[in-house]
């Protein structure tokens, strides 16, 4: 029911609130490894906690009050969400810069600005200190307290948040392009939460399980067998601006036979027996091959509706194409729709899984409310909570500190830990300043270096020096005589 009531989101949001960090011992945060390429399992260095430097989805627009804040955590960040003066979204930290009290819990006095709850130390949306109350107008807090801002955008009823130290990216780099795009799409978008690590949430896209395995008794594929076909290679990657991975789809006809078709069933002689086991499946099939062939089928997919094409490659661009995308994406080109799921990083554990669903916009009114009453009354529960929620309780119990013993199918998630670890914006960024802190280390070793030879000439400097005195005192004696 967690598609329709939502009472686990909201559950989940109270306990976050709850667990807010207080009191006088610093919660204890190992800092998240930074990416980079020391040895050949990569998993120590993926940051737990996410990629910084990034836009995230953070949260609908419309969960932000008019006149209150809005507590939210991502990427272990806390964070105060308000309406800034234009009525756009603002992101300040929780925690007040005067004395460490929770922002989110202030008040929205004047526009554009909030105020914490404790001595009403007063922020604009650039984290500007613009009053501190009880002091009065005459407080020299205002113009020398600050507090950290992110910038944000919001895009189709979605506030974006760059989380990076950096200078933000272009955002169109990091969302997907539908959302510039509300003439000719619909965008309609969900959230829920997985109890486990981003990198586990997204993972778990392209690798073996999803040809027939853990979805098996999803409703999806009791309807009509889908899935790709069973192989014992891997799909083979195709990086694109080191931003999104793209499986190729090579050997998915592994054990097609000579007509070209993958039985239902195969032997495998280890157990002496057959997978799938029975085939009960094949007549639920059959009860719905009518629906699809004369109906839904035919509807689905004609001009306009499909094929739905994507503007690039990175997105998914054509059917049946997927991508991992970054900072925390999984992007599939289902034919007459494109599925982006974000595995946005709460903390370590928890997981908000974003999901958009573009498809092309109908052209009249009425069909507009029917694909919407479509989506929000039963295709969003189908796809997003029974069939991804098989993802998620399989996914979620992994242990990542293990030692893996990978097979030949999971060489595309070995190509995502790369990217991650090597390619992205935050690798990029740790060599970089690894190679300031080399630069500056070097100087400082000439300069050290340098020092060496003017403490030579210190000490003939000093040697001097000693002398001085006596010249000194000579000159002394002869002015006193
Ligand atoms: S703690 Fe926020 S104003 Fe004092
Ligand atoms: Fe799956």
């Amino acid at each position: 029911m967690g598609a329709y009531l939502r009472f686990a989101e909201k559950r989940i949001e109270k306990a976050l609130r709850r667990t807010a960090t207080r009191g006088v011992i610093p919660p204890v945060r190992v800092a998240p490894p930074v990416p980079g390429t020391t040895g050949a399992d990569r998993r120590p260095m993926i940051p737990y906690l996410g990629l910084r430097e990034y836009w995230y989805p953070a949260l609908p627009d419309s969960k932000v009050p008019a006149k209150k804040p809005l507590y939210w955590r991502m990427l272990g960040d806390e964070i105060a969400f308000f309406r800034a003066a234009d009525g756009s979204v603002a992101a300040v930290s929780d925690i007040c810069p005067h004395r460490g009290a929770s922002m989110a819990q202030g008040a929205c006095f004047y526009k554009g600005t909030i105020s914490c709850p404790y001595h009403g130390a007063t922020f604009d949306a650039a984290g500007e200190c613009k009053a501190f109350l009880p002091e009065g107008p005459d407080s020299t807090m205002p113009g020398n307290l600050k507090i950290r801002s992110y910038p944000t955008r919001t895009l189709r009823g979605w506030v974006f948040i760059w989380m990076g130290e950096g200078t933000p990216a272009p955002i169109e780099e990091d969302v997907p392009p539908e959302l510039f795009d509300e003439k000719s799409t619909v965008f309609f978008t969900t959230y829920t939460y997985w109890d486990c690590n981003w990198m586990l949430a997204i993972e778990n896209q392209n690798d073996s399980h999803n040809g027939f395995f853990v979805h098996r008794n999803s409703v999806m594929q009791l309807m009509m067998y889908r899935g790709r076909g069973r192989t014992p290679l891997g799909p083979r990657s195709k990086l694109v601006h080191d931003r999104a991975l793209i499986p190729l789809m090579k050997n998915q006809g592994y054990y097609r036979d000579a007509d070209g078709k993958d039985s239902y069933q195969l032997y495998y002689p280890g157990v002496d027996g057959h997978w799938p086991i029975g085939t009960w499946r094949k007549w639920l099939w059959g009860l719905f091959k009518p629906w699809y062939k004369l109906v839904y089928n035919r509807w689905r997919m004609s001009e306009p509706r499909y094929p739905y094409k994507s503007p690039s490659e990175e997105w998914a661009q054509d059917v049946g194409a997927s991508a991992w995308h970054l900072p925390c994406m999984v992007r599939v080109n289902f034919g007459a729709f494109a599925f982006t799921r974000s595995a946005v990083p709460v903390t370590e554990n928890l997981s908000r899984v974003v999901y958009f669903h573009h498809r092309r916009r109908a052209g009249w009114k009425v069909a507009q409310w029917i694909q919407k009453a479509w989506f929000y009354g039963y295709f969003n529960w189908w796809l997003h909570y029974n069939f991804s929620g098989q993802d998620r309780d399989v996914a979620a119990p992994c242990r990542y500190w293990t030692e893996e013993n990978l097979s030949p199918t999971d060489s595309h998630l070995v190509m995502l830990r790369k990217l991650v670890t090597e390619r992205s914006r935050d690798a990029k960024r740790a060599a970089a300043l690894a190679e300031e802190g080399r630069a500056a280390k070097e100087t400082a070793a000439s300069k050290r270096a340098s020092d060496a030879s003017l403490d030579v000439s210190l000490d003939e400097a000093s040697s001097l020096t000693e002398r001085a005195p006596a010249l000194e005192f000579v000159v002394g004696r002869t002015d006193k005589p």
